[in-house]
């Protein structure tokens, strides 16, 4: 078990000591250890059993500090950092030497954040390093937006979780880099792209969907749960399998008959709702006794986009 405390002073005593901690973010929760010390961030990539092909997040405290990290910084990105930073937006820069290369798997840019939680930043800014932290479940699974989420999974695996509440956002962040004078947008996420155009801002999405992508985290099957989850038209689901138990995941005022569980992701149909709860209900729905889990895909507006990017990741089929 690991200890649960909000505490941060005792966070960085077992940070300074190099080991790996569970920490909050509006986000979602996060596995960190110190960005610049290697043996402590390859026992990250070992506790989520995550592929070593597969980059970090380098959270810092401060713009300032992340020009500390990064080799330069584009004005067209810069904008966007002080526009949307502390929050859910995440920069891919190139990085200097200081950042080993296990962060960002070897490639030459590394994905820099500074999360919006008061407790993260209490953290960060007591620290004299970066947090390398990618989102603190096992590779695969459902990321966590509560610290009893991380204690779960990973409790036996780390010493310490830092407490910081439910998130207020509950789908991970959204991250952007720059290509020929483009700005690309590689995930959605809790930061919506509605946001960059409000600003005048144009962006392209180039969101991978292979088993092979640049943006090595976004594979194909992702954020899933364990048992099968279907996601298409509720109606002809419940039909097709109506002698199973089923777990739904609605959205909306929609009722339905026939299933186990219901958890509803916003009655009101509102997409910032749907995202703090997605994942919590998806685990609830996981570790209940239904035999398959059920969904429909939401409005494709604010955070619906990033949603159903989500709910596809983690549909079985
Ligand atoms: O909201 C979040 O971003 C959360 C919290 C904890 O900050 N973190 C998170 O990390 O979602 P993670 O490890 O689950 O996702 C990191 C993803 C990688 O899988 C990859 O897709 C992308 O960020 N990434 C990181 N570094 C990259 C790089 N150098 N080039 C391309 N993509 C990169
Ligand atoms: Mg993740």
């Amino acid at each position: 078990m690991a200890k649960i405390s909000s505490d941060i002073t005792e966070a960085k005593l077992y940070l300074d000591a190099g080991n790996i901690i569970g920490f909050p973010t509006e986000t979602v929760y996060g596995l960190a250890a110190n960005a610049l010390d290697k043996k402590a961030v390859a026992t990250i990539y070992k506790v989520k059993n995550r592929p070593s092909f597969d980059p970090l997040i380098v959270h810092c405290s401060s713009v300032a500090e992340i020009e500390k990290y990064a080799k330069t910084f584009p004005e067209e990105l810069k904008l966007i950092a002080t526009k949307y930073m502390p929050g859910a937006c995440t920069v891919l820069l190139e990085k200097k030497d200081l950042i080993p290369s296990i962060v960002s798997a070897g490639l030459s840019k590394v994905a820099f954040r500074i999360p919006n939680h008061p407790k993260a930043l209490e953290l960060l800014n007591i620290l004299n390093y970066p947090l390398a932290a990618p989102s603190a479940n096992p590779f695969g699974y459902i990321s966590p937006t509560s610290s009893l989420h991380v204690e779960k999974q990973l409790g036996t695996q780390i010493p310490f979780i830092l407490e910081g509440g439910k998130c207020a956002i509950g789908i991970e962040s959204t991250i952007i880099g720059l290509e020929n004078n483009t700005i690309i947008v590689h995930r959605l996420g809790g930061l919506s792209v509605e946001e960059f155009s409000k600003n005048g801002l144009k962006v392209e999405l180039q969101i991978n969907q292979s088993s092979n992508p640049t943006s090595p985290g976004q594979i194909k099957s992702h954020y899933a749960p364990k048992k099968k989850f279907i996601v298409g038209n509720i109606e002809d689901l419940i039909e097709q399998f109506k002698n199973k138990k089923i777990g739904l995941l609605n959205f909306g005022k929609n009722k339905y008959n026939g299933v186990e569980i219901e958890l509803n992701l916003s009655k009101n149909a509102d997409t910032t709702e749907a995202a703090i709860n997605l994942f919590d209900y998806m685990r609830t729905l996981d570790e209940s006794d239904v035999d398959i889990i059920i969904s429909s895909y939401v409005s494709n507006f604010g955070l619906g986009l990033a949603i159903n990017d989500r709910l596809k990741r983690a549909s079985t089929n």
